[in-house]
């Protein structure tokens, strides 16, 4: 889609600026632009989140997100990127916020990550419904370090250009939306979260992992697929993989046959309980 396009289609609720932005939707991000406002609530974020994620974030998302220090400013995506290439062979892309679903996956097949540069109000602190920086960087960036997780990200940016050439698009958005958002992985020491939207969030962090409402299901491709799910609320179903390997592992066989399939099939409720559901124990309290 050309940008012009999607910014009159997408009405006045779009957010950022797009005015110069290239044919695949990226801009320049400019390091210095950012206010001293700006750099203090990005501190303030990152030090909220830092208080709550030791012990529930998964171990190599902490690991990657110290090796970044990016605590005390806004961070340079380019310089981030010189490092990611060589870690993993990702790169970051500054984009002006949303982007067509079809930009969106043709980055991540190249292996390159969208991150918005724009940072929120200081009104949006605990609540934000579009991505920003904030979002994109901290949720997002440190685990595409872990080569797992970063061939996932790719064969995912692949199998939505095909999704959308079969019209599975609806039914592959939830495989992310419950894995790259609000994903859970269990470990020798309990369930720890890698969801980008769960880590980034001030509320959810703790909900996702310790509260007796939301239902904690070991990873099922084809129940995943047929979930519908809320974007307005902490969610009422998280799905819990086993490793970023085993993710992968599960994720590469051809989805052609399984859309087809399950088009027949009605959607299932957020909340809903199925036969074949097969529950995770939470994280033992510590
Ligand atoms: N195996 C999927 C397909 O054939 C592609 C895919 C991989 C999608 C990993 C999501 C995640 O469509
Ligand atoms: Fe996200």
């Amino acid at each position: 889609m050309r940008i012009e396009e999607f910014v009159s289609n997408s009405g006045p609720k779009l957010r950022g600026d797009y005015s110069r932005a290239r044919a695949d939707f990226t801009v320049d991000q400019d390091p210095s632009a950012y206010t001293a406002e700006e750099q203090g609530l990005w501190r303030r974020l990152y030090a909220r989140q830092m208080k709550i994620l030791p012990g529930r974030a998964a171990p190599d998302y902490l690991r990657h997100l110290a090796a970044l220090d990016a605590g005390d400013a806004i961070p340079d995506l380019e310089a981030v990127s010189r490092r990611l290439r060589r870690a993993t062979g990702w790169e970051l892309a500054a984009v002006p916020g949303l982007i067509p679903d079809l930009a969106f996956f043709a980055l991540l097949a190249e292996r390159r990550f969208p991150v918005t540069v724009w940072l929120r109000k200081p009104e949006e602190f605990d609540y934000i419904v579009e991505p920003d920086i904030f979002h994109d960087f901290f949720g997002h960036v440190p685990l595409l370090f872990e080569p797992a997780y970063a061939d996932y990200m790719q064969a995912y940016g692949r199998g939505g250009l095909k999704a959308a050439r079969l019209d599975a698009l609806a039914m592959l958005a939830r495989l992310y939306w419950y894995t790259v958002e609000f994903g859970l992985v269990r470990t020798a020491d309990g369930l720890r979260i890698f969801g980008a939207g769960i880590l980034s969030s001030g509320g959810e962090v703790a909900y996702a992992l310790e509260s007796p409402k939301p239902r904690r299901l070991a990873f099922d491709l084809e129940r995943i697929l047929r979930t519908e799910y809320r974007i307005d609320r902490f969610q009422d179903t998280y799905f819990v993989i086993e490793s970023f390997a085993r993710l992968v592992e599960d994720t590469a066989p051809d989805f052609t046959p399984i859309y087809e399939r399950l088009r027949a099939l009605p959607p299932i409720a957020p909340h809903a309980v199925m036969d074949g559901d097969r529950p995770v124990q939470a994280a033992a309290k510590m």
